[in-house]
């Protein structure tokens, strides 16, 4: 596959971290110390000047640009490369003081104090006007330096405001959207309650009961951050040609990424797992699945650009990285397709909020800590991984992911203790990622053409042409998987009239019957009967061949599963909550049907894979998620690229084990 490089003056593993300098300009020597320990680290690339407004313009119109004249111009001399950040992340307290309405109003309608990050109004014409002044100036002066190979906007964009303004602009919003008032009183049923708006701004986007509004405030937020996004960048591209990104944090409820991806030039994220709570497969399973979501967005490389080298300071345990921990979290990432694993942070600031957050450099100033050493015994290796760097992946099989559907399905007042889709999107996820498929994940409006497998756990809005684009998938030979609580609502959140969706299903949903702990249905399929919990529909079957039947209770002899032919390809409708033994055979089954092979099939139950294909050659990662050690059997003689040695039939990967092998 044809290589896509993100820094092609740059093609090497990005290595580094948020770098800090502005916080310690008063302490002499620490700039030579952190270039020092930078050589021993192998770490090369940093995100600089993050939160550092109040550096760089400490009074109004007055700025101080020589300490990042400074540290770029060491940086070049050092081989060494900057994201240069738009330090909009946090203000300075002067403007705060002299312009309030650069200061958020919470929902209960109160201007916030001066405190905290993340937290400058959207709307406010002022704060675009600072923005520009000092991202203008900061591209101006650095746009061309040769250290700079990207813009990282802002940090971790979130939140919402309920000033004058932006309420104004959600006025707006739902005016472009509705166009009439009527026209949204019919859309989102607001006849319920005595509802029925005269004027847009009497609707109030903090009415939990206002379901749908709820959901268009939640779309509100997200096109403010945007278009904040997208302002920013507009203001760098007057001086500059480099790559621009944001970070993004996962599936962080609030935020529909898959709209600031558009904005993005590449995908950049943030990720910190837990290894230590609960089960590391658990864990490992999760991670992928947040790399795949990043490599899809784009569908080609992405940079994990922070993560803890120790640990945070704000989990419940000061949880030491184990051996084989950071180097296993950090080619995880690189085999779902990071071509950068950086970290937060550089250097531990001996004050603030964060001074025990983890950091590559520590209180000691030294290279003698074991987060140091784990860091320097990983960098040490990178290079190794040169050619592996703009390799792409092949993905058939992606998972559906809609932050729309999941808005409507929290604010929808239904099932309450049964909706957490997060959970049963990532058990879905982990069914597949078991038996070591290459995966994806897509939005519902996304381009499908790359697949030939789609599954959709709790799909729970279907939005306008998507039915439609999902039996074009389907017909032209595509498998489709969907879940209980499939298509229940439309794109304003109105609930489909039950057969709505039966041309693509093939059944109809008649009920939805949740079950309170304690209690059970159980399916026979396949010759076997199974448990399932907490929701099993009803369904009545159209036209598809039943799989599955429900064997209790009064709905017993009904289909749980079904199967739906059509043109090439089928639908399979899976109508209850099931475990994840039976999830793991019923996919390797149907994949294996659809001819979709696992990445590496025979690995130990504890050993997972990801692949990167290379011009002509592919890249296998291998992850030993135990703490014993696991010999694995290859089909073919491989390179181990980490470890610089020939493997002819197999190896054994250490406890929390990783390398990479390279095969042809
Ligand atoms: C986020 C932020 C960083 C820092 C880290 C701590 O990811 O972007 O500024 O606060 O969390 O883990
Ligand atoms: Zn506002």
């Amino acid at each position: 596959m044809k290589k896509h490089l993100l820094f092609p003056d740059h093609p090497h593993i990005l290595h580094g971290g948020d770098y800090n300098p502005d916080q310690w300009l008063e302490t002499p020597g620490i700039i030579n110390d952190d270039l020092r320990l930078m050589e021993l680290s192998h770490c090369e690339v940093f995100s600089v000047g993050i939160f550092s407004w109040s550096q760089l313009e400490p009074e109004e119109g007055k700025f101080t640009f020589g300490w990042l004249d400074d540290i770029l111009d060491r940086f070049e001399a050092s081989g060494k490369k900057a994201f240069l950040a738009t330090p909009t992340g946090a203000r300075p307290p002067w403007m705060a003081k002299k312009y309030p309405e650069c200061r958020r109003v919470t929902a209960d309608g109160r201007r916030e104090e001066y405190r905290m990050r993340h937290n400058l109004c959207f709307s406010s014409d002022l704060v675009r006007r600072k923005t520009e002044i000092i991202d203008s100036k900061l591209a101006e002066r650095y746009g061309k330096h040769p250290a700079v190979i990207g813009w990282h906007i802002s940090n971790e964009l979130n939140g919402e405001c309920f000033c004058p303004l932006c309420l104004a602009r959600f006025y707006r919003f739902l005016e472009e959207k509705y166009h009439t008032v009527d026209e949204l009183n019919r859309r989102i049923w607001s006849g319920f309650w005595s509802h029925r708006f005269t004027a847009f701004d009497e609707i109030d986007p903090r009415d939990p009961t206002l379901e749908a509004i709820r959901v268009d405030w939640k779309r509100f937020c997200t096109e403010q951050i945007r278009d904040f996004l997208s302002f920013e960048k507009s203001v760098i591209r007057r001086y500059s040609d480099q790559p621009v990104t944001t970070n993004m944090m996962g599936l962080y409820k609030e935020v529909d990424y898959f709209r600031l991806a558009q904005e993005c030039d590449f995908i950049a994220d943030d990720c910190y797992p837990m290894w230590y709570l609960g089960e590391e497969k658990q864990v490992g399973a999760r991670y992928s699945m947040l790399h795949d979501l990043h490599y899809s967005m784009q569908r080609k490389p992405f940079v994990m650009m922070e993560s803890a080298p120790g640990v945070p300071n704000f989990r419940p345990y000061a949880h030491l990285r184990r051996p084989g921990e950071l180097q296993r979290e950090m080619l995880l990432a690189i085999g779902h397709g990071a071509d950068g694993t950086m970290y937060f942070q550089w250097r531990k600031g001996r004050g603030g909020f964060e001074k025990f957050h983890g950091a590559v450099v520590g209180h000691d100033n030294s290279e003698n800590n074991l987060t140091f050493r784990q860091v320097a015994d990983y960098g040490a290796h990178l290079t190794k991984l040169d050619r592996v760097v703009g390799a792409r992946r092949k993905i058939e099989t992606a998972l559906i992911w809609d932050w729309d559907s999941a808005w409507a399905l929290e604010h929808g007042d239904y099932t309450h203790n049964f909706k957490d889709v997060n959970s049963v999107f990532l058990r879905h996820y982990r069914a597949l990622w078991e038996s070591n498929f290459s995966l994806g994940v897509v939005e519902s409006s996304g381009d499908f053409s790359p697949y030939r497998m789609l599954v959709a756990p709790m799909l729970f809005m279907v939005k306008t042409g998507i039915r439609e684009k999902l039996e074009a998938f389907v017909r032209s030979g595509g498998t489709l998987i969907v879940t209980h609580l499939f298509g229940y609502v439309n794109e304003d959140s109105l609930c489909y009239r039950p057969a709505d969706l039966t041309p693509l299903t093939g059944v109809e949903v008649l009920d939805y019957d949740c079950m309170e702990p304690g209690r059970s249905q159980s399916v026979r399929v396949n010759g076997k009967t199974v448990k399932v919990h907490e929701a099993a529909e009803v369904l009545r079957n159209h036209d598809a061949e039943i799989l599955g039947t429900y064997q209790e209770d009064f709905y017993a002899g009904t289909p749980a599963i079904t199967c739906r032919r059509s043109g090439k390809g089928c639908v399979y409708y899976i109508g209850a909550n099931f475990g994840d033994d039976f999830l793991k055979e019923f996919y390797f089954d149907i994949l294996t049907e659809a001819g979709v092979a696992p990445m590496l099939a025979g690995l130990p139950d504890n050993v997972k894979c990801a692949v990167r294909e290379g011009e002509n050659e592919h890249y296998v990662f291998l992850y030993n998620f135990s703490e014993q050690e696991e010999f694995v059997s290859l089909p073919c003689p491989a390179y181990d690229l980490w470890n610089n040695r020939e493997v002819t039939s197999g190896l054994t990967l250490a406890p929390r084990g990783s390398t990479v092998l390279v095969m042809t």
